[in-house]
């Protein structure tokens, strides 16, 4: 079965992103959804860094912060779609525009995968505790408006753009988490989750890791510098709880593997953490005691670190722990991240928080 996920744009796809730009205009389709890649045509590094500042402005009358993603059929590794995000909207995208725009390579239209690529873009948008996903198209491109209300979208509006579009343009909300839940059937067109390091794996956690995951967080020694050990209902929600946010956000803790084995020694992942007040992403990460002290932390939050760089647009990582927890503090530096603050909190008293920056 053909398998999908979304990807930032880097500089090895250079040559692919061109070509998929070619296909727009070998076929005479309109350049609408492509990122302002057509505006690159000799420069793609220049592109990238464009894409990579807009991701970071603040919303001013002219501009919002947006990111552009791929859309990658893993069974080929090749480009098929692509979709932007705007993170935050002004009165401008408001008016016309909305958070998301997409388009699909000429060649593979009507096969329904734009509906996939709105399917992982809306996980984007919750990522960014966007609710409602606003989005318009023009009233003469059905294809656009369709894809909208196969994902649950409701038209609030129809009207004639004389400023931008010249032509009938309609508008539609889309209730985020309301699309990923109804629409959940579109997780069988999502790539398997996997990674691999050089001895470990990292793959979705599953009901039957319960026993695995029972050895390291209801482990007291373990679990030292948390408020709770963990009992079994803790880890049986545990379990549901990332098995959720995979579906909601396209990331969690994930489970631990050897490869030599299969076998799991703990977990290690990406989630949103309040962290001061500021819903963070956050790489976590716990091994089990008689697993500790062979770098095998670091090598699986190294990997998750690459990982989130790569198939998310937050510009900054972190990893935050109660004052005490050196190991842990340890490990998000050993992975490049440097002290970012100290705060007091009632969790852990003090909550020491490591940050490391997109470059
Ligand atoms: C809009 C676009 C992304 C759709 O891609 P796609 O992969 O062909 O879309 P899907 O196959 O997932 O189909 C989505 C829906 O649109 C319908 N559809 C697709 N092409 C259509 C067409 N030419 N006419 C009428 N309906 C069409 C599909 O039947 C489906 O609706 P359904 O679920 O009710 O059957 C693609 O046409 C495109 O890239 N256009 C150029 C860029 C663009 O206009 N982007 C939108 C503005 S930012």
């Amino acid at each position: 079965m053909e398998k999908f996920y979304l990807e930032v744009p880097g500089p090895e796809r250079k040559e692919e992103a061109f070509e998929y730009l070619g296909e727009f205009e070998k076929y005479g389709s309109g350049l609408n959804g492509a990122g302002g890649l057509n505006r690159f045509k000799e420069d793609y590094e220049g592109w990238l860094q464009m894409t990579e500042e807009r991701a970071l402005i603040e919303p001013n009358e002219e501009t919002a912060p947006a990111r552009e993603f791929f859309l990658i059929r893993e069974n080929d590794n090749r480009i098929i779609g692509m979709i932007n995000i705007r993170i935050a909207l002004n009165e401008r995208f408001r008016k016309h525009g909305g958070h998301i725009g997409y388009s699909i390579r000429p060649t593979e239209r009507r096969k329904g995968y734009n509906k996939i690529n709105l399917y992982l873009g809306l996980k984007i948008c919750n990522q960014y505790g966007i609710r409602t996903a606003l989005l318009d198209a023009d009233l003469d491109n059905p294809a656009s408006w369709k894809t909208m209300e196969a994902l649950g979208g409701i038209r609030i509006r129809e009207f004639y753009d004389d400023e931008k579009a010249h032509c009938d343009v309609v508008v539609y909300n889309i209730d985020v988490e309301k699309a990923l839940s109804e629409y959940a059937v579109y997780e069988e067109a999502i790539a398997d989750f996997r990674i691999e390091t050089e001895r470990l794996f990292l793959r979705r956690m599953k009901p039957e890791d319960y026993d695995a995951l029972y050895a390291v967080l209801a482990d007291p020694e373990i679990m030292r510098h948390y408020p709770y050990t963990f009992d079994e209902e803790r880890v049986r929600s545990w379990i549901e709880r990332n098995r959720e946010r995979y579906r909601k956000f396209g990331f969690g803790l994930w489970a631990l593997c050897l490869k030599d084995n299969g076998e799991m020694i703990g977990d290690c992942g990406l989630t949103l953490q309040n962290i001061e007040g500021e819903m963070l992403p956050e790489i976590g990460y716990h091994i089990r005691a008689d697993r500790q002290h062979k770098g095998y932390a670091k090598e699986a939050a190294a990997a998750v670190r690459d990982w989130a760089f790569r198939n998310t647009s937050y510009p900054a990582l972190y990893s935050y722990c109660k004052y005490t927890n050196v190991a842990s503090y340890k490990t998000a530096e050993a992975i490049g991240m440097v002290f970012d603050r100290e705060y007091a909190d009632e969790a852990n008293g003090i909550t020491h928080v490591s940050v490391i920056r997109r470059r």
